[in-house]
């Protein structure tokens, strides 16, 4: 079997449902697994500097330089798992900040004269979230959108979302619906 990234951007660590479901799924995958905690990582969003010193590495096709490592690394993962909660429609901005530094033209993706496209390795992305509310099929949940959007982006030919809704509903009690997707995402990591 091949090796996964894991990028966990549960806020909540150890208290989050999601990191709860993404960790069950890593067990039943059972084999190694690179973990990325974004929390752990001290990310910067673009601004100022940061931003202009990315401009100059590029422009010098510094492709090495130490704050490419999160690309590197993405780019040349087999597998991807993104475990997040729904917040505001979306995931947390900590997810938001990760894809901005990884999104670095010649190692996650290039361009050229026919367009741009994908430049990694990566076979399939798995991205796992629960939310408060429910909003399966409902143009409001933009999560699951824009990061299928961004695994075609990358070249990531397969990409599968699991989410489960309604954890704050109080109508299935948050147990049942975790064992339910337990039990699903068994399944989903003997042909992952
Ligand atoms: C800051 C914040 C924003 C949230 N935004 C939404 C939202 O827009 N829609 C929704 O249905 N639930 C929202 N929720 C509820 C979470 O999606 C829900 O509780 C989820 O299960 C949390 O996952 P976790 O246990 O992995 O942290 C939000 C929760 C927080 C803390």
């Amino acid at each position: 079997m091949k090796k996964i990234l894991f990028i966990d951007a549960c806020i909540r660590g150890e208290n989050s449902r999601t990191k709860t479901l993404a960790e069950s799924f890593l067990a039943d995958y059972g084999q190694e697994v690179d973990r990325l905690n974004l929390m752990e990582e001290g990310l910067h969003y673009f601004s100022g500097e940061f931003f202009w010193q990315r401009e100059r590495l590029l422009e010098e096709k510094n492709l090495n330089h130490p704050r490419f490592r999160y690309a590197h690394q993405f780019a040349k993962a087999d597998k991807i798992v993104i475990a997040a909660p729904f917040w505001d429609l979306s995931f947390p901005a900590i997810l938001k900040v990760y894809l901005e530094n990884i999104s670095v033209d010649s190692i996650t993706f290039a361009v050229n004269e026919k367009g741009i496209f994908g430049l990694c390795k990566a076979e399939k992305m798995l991205f796992i979230t629960t939310r408060g509310g429910s909003y399966e099929n409902d143009e409001m949940e933009m999560g699951v959108r824009t990061l299928k959007a961004m695994a075609k982006f990358f070249g990531i030919k397969k990409f599968i979302a699991y989410g489960v809704d309604g954890m704050d509903e109080g109508k299935v009690p948050v147990e049942e619906l975790l064992n339910k997707a337990k039990r699903e995402l068994k399944e989903l990591a003997k042909n992952f």
